[in-house]
């Protein structure tokens, strides 16, 4: 089998800004490509920018711009997001290339010479926002279906390919080739489309209504359709015929776009394909749309998100973890950032950055920054680890399938089960003891499966995994296959939160009853003037053991520390302001004392359930422990 994919996007109008509609199509194709890679494949990944037509003209004209000047511009703001976003494709076509224009001209003679382009009256239904004519059937109540604008009625002498000839040829072999167009959905639509007789399609528009196109090489009063146009950049980009880039990925490319533009891709691409004597592409790939309140986003309906405004707010490796975790391929999702911040804080902070976090930290603490070798495995160490395997070995299976949602979450249940092996297994209760075998396995064990998990998740977020990496001492040469790298005695840091929680609203500025007032450990001291307090006064507030099991720093808030603490029955969050007098691998492992029955509040946004005691001396902070050994959860009276 062929261990090489291309992969293309749609190539992006430019009569608008990019939008996260954009991005998500272009983001699954990088993360695609990338977990490709990972598999050992070549990958070749494609995408660009459409600039001809009515639409952009008319787009340069409100700009006051000529054509060319506005394509140039909006272009590049395509072509500089990407990077932004961690996508790295190995080109960027622009149909204003002459490379491009050099393949359209090609393409066109070879019709034209074979008879499949004949000239002829036409008169029909035309909606500019799709750059199409629309029969009778297609509209809905006299509009376009996805414009909701009335067509004009033109009339004109053009040039038509005869698509109709192909549409026998094309139901067998779509009928033949059952992963040709996916998910099944749009195979259906498509076939049940191709059930009724295709009309030929109109390939030209007279240049005196539109001069902004590519001439036709027959005739020079005519332009190419912009749909003519812009679908032959797959083939002009790796440079048909003789390029080498296209002799090597035209027979695995791999397109993928959104319902919007099925029809193009699936009917008239394929009968283009086979009247120039091209093979077909391997697979079309038909995504949802993102919706804001069940409305497509999109420019035309003026409720477009700016991607880089979300990656700047989250950071491009989450933006690009929640469009790929939320959306199941072919189907539409509902976007809100309130979704962002949770799968930020809950997925990406609390499950998996935090796992990195503790490992290191204990690492740091109990083997001198160094992965211990493990020794005798017992079943638990066993389950967890054969958890991972599995995950590894499905993935090319649900790559395949396209089910890139439920792959994320089948590793963030491996992170989540990481860290519920560290609560129960306890190494801080084996170091306590003194049982280093047993606390250098499970540092081990979880270190490994925190690293697979990583480099398992890197395509979807290649920035924040590759750092988690490095803090397990594994460099990206190191990590180029899926089983290398990982290594005991390799050195780790800790410290630093790799995902630094959002805060709730991060829109509106933290208020003045929210800083950290509480817990900064700034207690008033009794004066004589206190009065004394009855013994039910104290015995309202309920104290109890707590274990530390995880801490880590609040970024923008040098003295806070989050911590993670065991109270027996429950797992909770405190915030405290402890950090100028302790490091987060300082306190994991400790039985502190808390105030259990305290509260809720947000410190800094971050809620804290419980209140931990200290002590004020000369010298700092100390914290209130117990001198023996004690279980979490027990009252302390
Ligand atoms: N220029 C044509 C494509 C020519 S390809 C030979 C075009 N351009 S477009 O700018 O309108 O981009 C459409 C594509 O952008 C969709 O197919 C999809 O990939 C992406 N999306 C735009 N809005 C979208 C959503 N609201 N949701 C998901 N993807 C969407 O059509």
């Amino acid at each position: 089998m062929e261990r090489r994919i291309y992969l293309t996007t749609p190539i992006y109008y430019i009569n608008a800004r990019p939008h996260i509609g954009h991005a998500y199509t272009t983001i699954v194709c990088d993360v695609i490509r990338r977990f490709y890679k990972l598999l050992g494949y070549e990958t070749y990944f494609l995408t660009g920018t459409d600039e001809h037509g009515d639409k952009i003209m008319r787009a340069a004209k409100a700009a006051g711009r000529e054509p060319q000047a506005y394509a140039d511009e909006i272009s590049a703001i395509f072509r500089n997001l990407w990077p932004t976003l961690h996508i790295s494709p190995d080109d960027f076509i622009r149909t204003t290339e002459e490379r491009h224009k050099k393949v359209v001209r090609a393409i066109l003679q070879n019709l034209y010479d074979k008879g499949e382009i004949y000239h002829a009256h036409y008169g029909g239904f035309y909606c500019t926002g799709c750059e199409r004519f629309y029969t009778d059937k297609e509209l809905v109540n006299g509009k376009c279906p996805d414009h909701l604008t009335e067509p004009e009625w033109i009339e004109e002498e053009n040039y038509f390919f005869r698509m109709s000839a192909h549409q026998d040829w094309l139901v067998n072999y779509i009928n033949a080739h059952p992963d040709f167009i996916r998910p099944e959905r749009y195979r259906k639509e498509v076939l049940s489309f191709l059930n009724e007789p295709l009309k030929d399609l109109c390939i030209s528009r007279p240049r005196s209504r539109l001069p902004w196109g590519i001439t036709l090489p027959f005739d020079d009063n005519y332009v190419t359709y912009v749909w003519f146009d812009a679908l032959v950049n797959y083939i002009s980009a790796p440079a048909y015929p003789d390029g080498e880039i296209f002799k090597k990925f035209w027979q695995v490319a791999n397109h993928f776009i959104a319902k919007d533009i099925l029809k193009p891709h699936a009917i008239y691409w394929p009968c283009m394909l086979h009247g120039a004597g091209i093979p077909p592409y391997q697979r079309l790939n038909v995504h949802g749309w993102w919706n804001l309140e069940k409305h497509k986003i999109s420019k035309s309906l003026g409720n477009v998100i700016e991607p880089l405004s979300l990656a700047e707010k989250y950071g491009a490796d989450s933006f690009r973890y929640f469009l790929l975790r939320e959306m199941a391929f072919g189907l539409d999702a509902d976007f809100s950032e309130e979704n962002i911040r949770h799968r930020f804080n809950s997925d990406l902070a609390n499950d998996f950055g935090n796992l990195v976090n503790r490992i290191t930290t204990m690492i740091k603490k109990y083997c001198d920054s160094m992965i211990p070798v493990e020794e005798t495995l017992t079943d638990a160490d066993c389950t967890l680890l054969n958890q991972y395997n599995k995950v590894k070995d499905i993935l090319p299976e649900y790559l395949e399938n396209l089910r890139l949602n439920d792959y994320i979450e089948r590793i963030m249940t491996v992170c989540r089960a990481t860290n519920k092996y560290i609560n129960d297994q306890a190494p801080w209760d084996q170091a306590a003891r003194k049982n280093i075998e047993r606390l250098n396995t499970i540092l081990n064990i979880s270190a490994r499966v925190t690293c697979g998990c990583a480099k398992l998740l890197l395509p979807v977020m290649p920035e924040k995994c590759a750092e988690a990496l490095a803090n397990f001492g594994i460099t990206e040469q190191d990590a180029t296959a899926l089983d290398s790298g990982f290594a005991a005695g390799r050195h780790v840091q800790a410290g630093k939160a790799l995902f630094p929680r959002v805060i709730q609203e991060p829109s509106i500025p933290v208020k003045e009853e929210h800083k950290e007032t509480v817990m900064e450990n700034k207690p008033t001291p009794p004066t004589p003037e206190s009065p004394l307090i009855e013994y039910e006064d104290f015995a309202k507030m309920q104290l109890k053991t707590a274990h530390i099991i995880a801490a880590e720093c609040v970024p923008n808030a040098d003295k806070l520390l989050r911590m993670e603490i065991d109270m027996g029955t429950e797992k909770r969050q405190i915030v405290a302001g402890i950090a100028t007098d302790y490091k987060p691998e300082d306190v994991i492992g400790k039985t502190i004392i808390v105030v259990a029955n305290l509260k809720p509040r947000k410190i800094r946004g971050i809620e804290s359930s419980g209140m931990l005691l200290a002590a004020h001396g000369e010298k700092g902070l100390s914290l209130v422990i117990v001198d023996r050994p004690v279980e979490p959860g027990k009252p302390v009276t």
